[in-house]
């Protein structure tokens, strides 16, 4: 296997190259850096993998980058994941991650390659009350940031080269990830902070009431769906369909959060109330069922252990 893995330098791409090097893929990482770190590579490099610097947005540069090498894989992580920064700056996120996406897919076709596409199914579903949580992939997409616009659009254009031109190709619908190298600014950011703020003895601070929920999943558990969307199209190439969601199914409150991490850290935390924020969901969970069923994947790894292991790496870490 030739795997490119655009975005390898951060937090799930770096987990998910360990996997591939381990397995014997040839690896090559293109990454701009901008939120990813070279050390999260520290062992795929020493196992084999490549790291070359460059933009998904910018076509030649990338272009010249990913034919030299000559994927028949790719695993599409690299995106502009800050929701904040999404809502200040809507084109530079359509930029990185529409414009970045079609470039992706270009490539793909060009080199005939399989795309396993990161997209979230906490950003692109919207507000879950009401709707009969978890929800399946049938339920409305309706995203409430630029950030799950870009990656739904992100998706259509998927479905788009699946159809024009038989690409194989599948989207995941990640949940909350959380685990070892993960940065308080993704979608599961609140795991990192409240781990930060538990070893510095700072009160943990908490939006709104607390009893909003998310949808945790261990990152471990979504480099292994990566591997199973992967395994799946190298068997049945674009008849895999998807998108699949990645997720548990199950919600856990920022309340139940900090209980857990306090209990895995050995620290009792003290909270600090603050008004809610705009712009965030109140409750969503994803159901895993069409991935058990298609992809043969499941989440294994518990939220007590793996809120446990991601305490202790990111103690480890600074
Ligand atoms: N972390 C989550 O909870 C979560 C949830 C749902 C979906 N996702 C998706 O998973 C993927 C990985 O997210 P993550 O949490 O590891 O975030 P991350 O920020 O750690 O990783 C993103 C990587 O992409 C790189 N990058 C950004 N813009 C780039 C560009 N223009 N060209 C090349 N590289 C670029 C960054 O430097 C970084 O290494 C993203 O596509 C994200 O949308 C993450």
């Amino acid at each position: 296997m030739r795997a490119l893995v655009t975005g390898g330098a951060g937090f799930i791409g770096s987990n998910l190259a360990d996997q591939l090097t381990a397995r014997g893929a040839e690896v090559l990482v293109v990454d701009n850096l901008s939120t990813g770190r070279r050390e999260n590579l520290d062992e795929a490099l020493e196992s084999g993998a490549a790291l070359v610097e460059g933009d998904v947005a910018v076509a030649p540069e990338f272009d010249e980058i990913v034919d030299e090498f000559g994927p028949d894989r790719i695993f599409h992580l690299a995106a502009q994941v800050d929701v904040r920064k999404a809502v200040a700056d809507p084109g530079l996120d359509a930029r990185i991650n529409v414009v970045g996406t079609i470039n992706v897919l270009e490539a793909a076709r060009r080199h005939e390659a399989a795309v396993v596409f990161a997209s979230t199914g906490g950003a692109i579903y919207g507000e879950g009350s009401g709707r009969g949580l978890p929800l399946d992939e049938k339920a409305a997409s309706l995203p409430e940031t630029p950030y799950g616009a870009s990656k739904l659009t992100g998706e259509i254009y998927l479905d788009l080269y699946r159809r024009l031109y038989g690409l194989a190709g599948v989207a995941l619908r990640f949940g909350n990830v959380y685990g070892p190298r993960q940065d308080p600014h993704g979608e599961a950011g609140v795991v990192a902070i409240f781990c930060g703020l538990l070893r510095t003895g700072g009160p943990l601070r908490v939006f709104g009431d607390g009893e909003q929920t998310r949808d945790y999943v261990f990152v471990a558990d979504v480099v292994s769906a990566c591997l199973a969307a992967e395994e799946a199209l190298s068997s049945r190439g674009s008849g895999v369909d998807g998108p699949y969601n990645v997720g548990t199914g199950i919600e856990t409150s920022v309340l139940e959060l900090a209980r857990l991490l306090g209990a895995a850290t050995g620290v009792d935390p003290s909270l600090e109330h603050h008004p809610a924020r705009t712009g965030e969901v109140d409750r969503i969970s994803i159901d895993p069922s069409a991935s058990r069923r298609d992809l043969g994947w499941v989440a294994e790894t518990g939220l007590e252990t793996g809120l446990a292991r991601t305490a202790a790496a990111l103690a480890g870490d600074r």
